[in-house]
């Protein structure tokens, strides 16, 4: 089976690995300071603000309580404004924390959103976007200076868009907090993981110590007292959610090729492109900002005019070994989420075109007669009468 995504892993990383397990410590240490230190370097941000953490999901949870219990509270501010078009982790947090989530609509089939400004109210605490695709869904400076002086955060799950840049720059400059995946299907595929761009070095500190059990001090070998060095105390009881040197030491290889694999899924996404463009079938979508922007290349997706000619071509698909989906499944379609989410506005863009959408598989070891081999099976189908007598 032809799969989606599938991370590019090979010898480097095993030797990272032994490298690590000959120091005898697999735990957090030296290999999770190096990564954080690399991707402070490739995202052009001080070191400091730069937190990894076990997975993205976990990375949504701590932010939103932190936002919460720190921010929301004191300014009795509660509200998020999401798209449906998210992972589920990212509502589940918003909700789990105590905030509302408020559902807006995206704009346009490339799953854009725009005027979000003119949704927020008082109560409005963050707006959280999800770049689709590895590209930039709005203007990000203006959203970012609009929420600037609105006193709103503005989160970015930048998960899938570790590269992506806005005006020349990468898009964790134009929001107080990015976050990222480094699951197993990403960009940086190190198994679990995951890291937080903070705003400051205020908040930088206490993201780490709700990361790490909430412990104010080093204990132990680390600790600077001369005796009883086993004492320790905490801010507020938490979890225990740190990155170890193990799949850090696969991070630092798979950050050092990321640009070369992010060419090769250029260079696959721009196969498709120069060969799917002419098709009155189905078209594919180019994203709004896409002038201004440098891409991370994560899904290539295409839209048809119905339901039931996606899912009949991802059925034949799926038969001919090529396994596609549609990400993200709406939030707002998810039964046990549905009695949680504030719907105000009209969102019937999200819920049409997530019905419509399907993303081809896009990952640096497709090979071209593999790419080849999709977009010929994908033809025969389209141009067959029985595809064409379909409403
Ligand atoms: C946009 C987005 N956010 C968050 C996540 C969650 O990442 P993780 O698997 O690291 O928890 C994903 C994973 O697919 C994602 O695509």
């Amino acid at each position: 089976m032809l799969n989606i995504f599938q991370p590019d892993i090979g010898n480097e990383e095993i030797k990272e690995i032994d490298k690590t397990f000959k120091t005898n410590w697999t735990g957090k240490g030296k290999k999770v300071d190096e990564l954080e230190l690399n991707l402070s370097q490739h995202f052009e941000i001080e070191v400091n603000r730069v937190v990894t953490t076990n997975s993205c999901t976990e990375a949504l949870f701590t932010v939103f309580e932190f936002i919460k219990e720190e921010i929301a509270e004191i300014k009795s501010k509660n509200e998020v404004i999401l798209t449906p078009i998210n992972f589920i982790g990212a509502a589940n947090a918003i909700i789990k924390s105590g905030l509302k989530p408020v559902i807006v609509d995206i704009n346009d089939s490339a799953f854009n959103i725009s005027k979000v400004e003119d949704k927020i109210n008082a109560n409005t605490a963050a707006i959280l976007i999800t770049p689709y695709g590895g590209n930039p869904q709005v203007n990000v400076d203006n959203l970012f200076y609009f929420c600037r002086q609105k006193d709103i955060l503005l989160i970015s799950d930048n998960a899938i868009s570790i590269s992506t840049q806005y005006k020349g720059k990468n898009i964790a400059h134009y929001s107080d907090f990015s976050l990222y995946s480094f699951d197993s299907m990403k960009h940086v595929a190190i198994g679990d993981g995951g890291a937080i761009i903070t705003p400051n070095n205020s908040t930088v500190d206490k993201i780490r110590k709700r990361l790490y059990m909430g412990l104010t001090s080093k204990s132990g070998l680390s600790s600077k007292k001369e005796e009883e060095w086993w004492e320790f105390d905490i801010t507020k009881p938490s979890r225990r959610s740190i990155m170890n040197d193990i799949t850090a030491s696969i991070g630092i290889i798979q950050l050092k090729n990321l640009e070369s694999k992010i060419l090769r899924r250029k260079e696959i996404y721009e196969i498709y492109e120069n060969n799917l463009k002419e098709m009155d079938e189905f078209k594919i979508c180019v994203h709004e900002y896409s002038k201004k922007s440098k891409s991370s290349y994560y899904f290539f997706w295409i839209q048809f005019s119905s339901r039931e000619k996606r899912n009949l071509v991802s059925k034949w698909l799926k038969s001919k070994d090529i396994f596609c989906t549609f990400r993200y499944f709406p939030i707002t379609l998810v039964d046990g989420l549905k009695k949680y989410l504030n719907i105000r506005f009209d969102i019937k863009n999200s819920h049409e075109y997530a019905h419509k959408t399907l993303c081809l598989p896009l990952h640096s070891s497709l090979k071209n007669d593999e790419v080849e081999y999709i977009i010929s099976t994908l033809k025969s189908l389209v141009e067959s009468e029985e595809f064409k007598k379909l409403k």
